[in-house]
């Protein structure tokens, strides 16, 4: 029935997903992070553990707890969290992005509290990696989703990621929108292709988004014989 075909949809295939907001250290009690809950991630996990894949979570900083049947591997950085991911992409069937990877982190690390001393403090900050390009540029095969959030302009800048990060698929986030994006249990997507614009998901659970995401993974794989 219905029940064994989704709970069979993704036997033998290995899933990675990242979640969560990374974490970029300023010293050892301070940091720069965003309001990702990585509840978007976990769901994406769980959904693909209930069609019997085999998950790896990837998670920096959460409120959301561990799935029963996925391995989570906790990370912090940007940094760390490309190394988590690289050793573990070769063997991926299918990799998700879901998590909010910091676009820049502190130039220096201080080893000690830093003290306070003038009246303004300047803090320089790089670029970090590019995940999700890094993988688009040594993908073997492996289906890549990668996320976007967005607060204008969705099609445009959801396509270019989707070129610029050699990307199957993008999810994008309006994140200006009420009941979607960073820290809400619910979410608005539109899920775009190679030819445009595939689906728009309506406020939802995030788990049922993320069955929908699934669903269409699982059809279009299929479609190119995977
Ligand atoms: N991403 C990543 N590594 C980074 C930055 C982003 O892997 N250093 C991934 C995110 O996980 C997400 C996708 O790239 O799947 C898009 O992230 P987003 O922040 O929307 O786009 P950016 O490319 O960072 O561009 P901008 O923030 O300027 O819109
Ligand atoms: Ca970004």
């Amino acid at each position: 029935g219905l029940w064994f075909a989704q709970s069979q949809s993704l036997r033998g295939k290995k899933v990675l997903v990242t979640a969560g907001g990374t974490v970029e250290r300023l010293d050892p009690v301070r940091y720069l992070t965003n309001d990702s809950s990585g509840k978007m991630g976990f769901s994406i996990a769980e959904a693909a553990a209930n069609r019997g894949a085999e998950v790896t979570l990837i998670a920096a900083r959460t409120t959301a707890e561990a799935i029963g049947g996925v391995t989570l591997v906790k990370v912090e950085s940007a940094e760390q969290m490309l190394q988590a991911v690289l050793e573990r992409y070769e063997d991926a069937d299918i990799v998700v992005k879901a998590a909010a990877v910091a676009d820049y982190r502190p130039v220096a690390v201080a080893d000690k509290k830093i003290k306070k001393s003038d009246e303004r403090l300047v803090i320089e900050l790089e670029r970090t990696t590019d995940i999700l390009q890094t993988l688009g540029e040594r993908k073997q095969g492996q289906y890549l989703v990668g996320f976007a959030a967005e607060t204008e302009q969705m099609e445009q800048y959801a396509m270019d990621k989707l070129h610029r990060k050699h990307c199957d698929l993008v999810v994008a986030n309006n994140v200006a929108e009420a009941g979607a994006g960073f820290n809400h249990d619910t979410n608005i997507v539109s899920i775009y292709g190679e030819e445009g614009l595939i689906e728009t998901v309506p406020l939802m659970q995030k788990r049922q988004v993320a069955d929908r995401l699934l669903e269409i993974i699982v059809q279009r794989m299929s479609a190119r014989g995977a």
